[in-house]
């Protein structure tokens, strides 16, 4: 989603906006921008597609001091330069780059346009832009208080006025937004990974500041100056890098080993006596997209292992529909970026009833962890493909440790070891796809299948290949597949077959050979070697690497994110950028 880079320095201000727009590219855009102040002057440039195309173009002023720079996901209005951020209000008198929604603005834009405002661009954002240049008063933060007050739905927003020197007003509602100070600099991001080394700010829901070289004043909506408390700064700065890997998705899916390590440790140093005080009858494990899938393995874990009542629920479901949520409920927030819109609706929602909040997040200073009572950091490392991968794979192991880690010390020990298994296995398990990829790459439409935690692998793998291939996939529950769906199968539609479950290994090849004769063609994954009289069924099989079953998922989705990652190469796709995807969703 959009992305927010914003400086006050004597020098280098685009080259500072340049590398924070490339570090926040993680996040998904489609057009790019910069504003540039010197003086009374405000230059704006725009480029629809890669924040190269834009460097290429920019030519930067006699003296910046000033510069704001936006990635931009379009919500609103086409992807064509226009609508691209920066975007000026009347006279270009203020000039804004916005992350997030403005769910009244054709409301205002119509009262606007009655008093004879005219807009140029289809986006949400020129509504703020022109309520800034709207009402003039004297004191720039009293004006953007007067506009952020008339605005629904959610927003960063930085914005310069042309006459005002030097300095960045922002302000920030339910879409990310941090700040950094040094004598040298000061700066505004989407992301602190855009700042260099030193502490920074985090802005909460309904502050704002004000940006000048080496200072910074906070605001809240009464105007009133606030003092805040400056976060201690991690090691968090990791610059894209693909290494010796032709693509991120590839680099990160042979991370997985490890980032499980990584996962390990950090368990193994976590005080989980702090969970140990929680009394929960019920649990609730909340996430979007892949991460929904891991809360879905989760609450299989719950259930087999503690025997209590779970349940895995989307986010953006749980945010609006009823569940009987109260103090005796624990909620698990499972997020990879700890930004998702609708992850951290659900999570103030039960709040607001008084679960018990845990999130397992890969970003230990997201909005996520920071609205939690307990953080679980993940430690996948940075994923900056958009299909998520090693993350999966350490949300699902991460939930199988917290569910031993709360049955007992001895068999979390045990879990540690099983985790250790996994990682040696997958350390030497990085398959050949090419052959079954081929095959897949032809076709318009797959089907997945498997029974319980494969099941789940169904559902994960089938997201993963109509993601980065836009092949139409299906996952189903093997046993559910006469009630319908087995219409869809045609002469040689690929029938992916996830079995890892010898207790119901059986019932699974049934379904398969059931579609087999109408006319499927069987790829099998499998943890054990078919038999040989099972083998003609197959074009394709594979067998697992011996680990404790509970984990064999985490084997087994593996080859099916290696199968995605090779189909998109066959069928000419990035599978890094997916179309019309963004990494991190921050609006709803
Ligand atoms: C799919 C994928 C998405 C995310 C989802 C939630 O490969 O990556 O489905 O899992 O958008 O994102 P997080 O985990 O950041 O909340």
């Amino acid at each position: 989603m959009c992305g927010i880079v914003g400086i006050v320095s004597d020098k280098n201000c685009c080259d500072y906006i340049f590398d924070g727009l490339r570090l926040v590219q993680y996040r998904g855009y489609d057009s790019v921008g910069i504003c540039q102040k010197d003086g009374m002057q405000l230059k704006i440039d725009k480029a629809k597609g890669t924040i190269e195309k834009l460097v290429q173009k920019v030519e930067p002023l006699q003296d910046t001091k000033v510069a704001i720079g936006h990635t931009r996901w379009a919500t609103h209005g086409s992807v064509c330069e226009r609508n691209a951020h920066p975007i000026e209000g009347k006279n270009r008198e203020w000039v804004v780059v916005h992350n997030g929604i403005i769910e009244n603005y054709q409301t205002l834009m119509c009262e606007m346009q009655k008093e004879g405002e005219v807009f140029k661009t289809q986006t949400d954002t020129e509504i703020i832009a022109n309520l800034l240049s709207f009402n003039n008063y004297q004191n720039p933060i009293e004006n953007l208080i007067w506009a952020v007050r008339k605005l629904q739905g959610s927003y960063a927003i930085c914005a310069v006025k042309k006459e005002q020197e030097n300095c960045i007003y922002a302000a920030k509602y339910k879409s990310p937004l941090y700040a950094f100070c040094n004598q040298d600099i000061a700066m505004l991001a989407s992301d602190p990974i855009c700042f260099p080394e030193g502490d920074y700010y985090k802005l909460e829901d309904g502050e704002l500041c004000e940006v000048k070289k080496g200072e910074i004043k906070f605001f809240n909506m009464h105007g009133e100056q606030i003092q805040k408390q400056q976060l201690k700064y991690q090691k968090i700065r990791v610059m894209a890098d693909k290494g010796s890997y032709q693509h991120y998705m590839l680099k990160e899916i042979y991370e997985t080993p490890e980032a499980l390590e990584r996962l390990i440790k950090n368990f193994v140093n976590f005080d989980f006596k702090k969970l140990a005080k929680y009394k929960f009858k019920k649990v609730k494990l909340i996430g979007c997209g892949t991460a929904y899938h891991s809360c879905l393995m989760g609450a299989r874990y719950f259930i087999k292992y503690l025997h209590v009542d779970a349940e895995a629920i989307f986010a953006s479901e749980f945010r609006y529909d009823d569940y009987v949520i109260n103090p005796q409920t624990l909620c698990i927030f499972v997020s990879q970026s700890g930004e998702t819109a609708d992850t951290i609706a659900a999570l103030e929602k039960a709040k607001r009833k008084r679960a018990k909040i845990i999130s397992m997040t890969n970003v230990p200073y997201s909005t996520i962890a920071s609205l939690s009572d307990v953080v679980l950091p993940i430690s996948a490392g940075v994923e900056i493909a958009v299909a998520s991968t090693k993350a999966y794979s350490c949300q699902v192991a991460g939930l199988y440790l917290l569910v031993m880690a709360l049955k007992g010390e001895k068999h979390f020990n045990r879990a540690i070891k099983q985790v250790q298994e996994v990682i040696l296995a997958s350390k030497n398990f990085f398959v050949n796809m090419s052959a079954f990829a081929e095959d897949i790459s032809q076709k318009e439409k797959v089907l997945f299948i498997g029974k319980g935690c494969d099941y789940i692998t169904a559902l994960e793998a089938a997201l993963k290949l109509k993601e980065t291939t836009y092949i139409n996939c299906s996952a189903l529950a093997s046993g559910e597949l006469k009630h319908g769906t087995l219409s869809l199968i045609e002469n040689k539609t690929p029938l992916i077959v996830i079995s890892t479950n010898k207790k119901v290994h059986d019932k699974v090849m049934n379904s398969a050979l059931e579609a087999k004769s109408r006319g499927a063609k069987l790829y099998l994954i499998s943890f054990k070697p078919p038999k040989i009289c099972e083998l003609e069924n197959f074009d394709f099989c594979l067998s697992l690497p011996k680990v404790c079953q509970p984990l064999l998922c985490i084997l087994a989705i593996i080859p099916l994110q290696l199968l995605s990652y090779n189909v998109a190469l066959l069928r000419g796709l990035d599978p890094d950028k997916p179309r019309n995807l963004a990494k991190s969703v921050t609006v709803e």
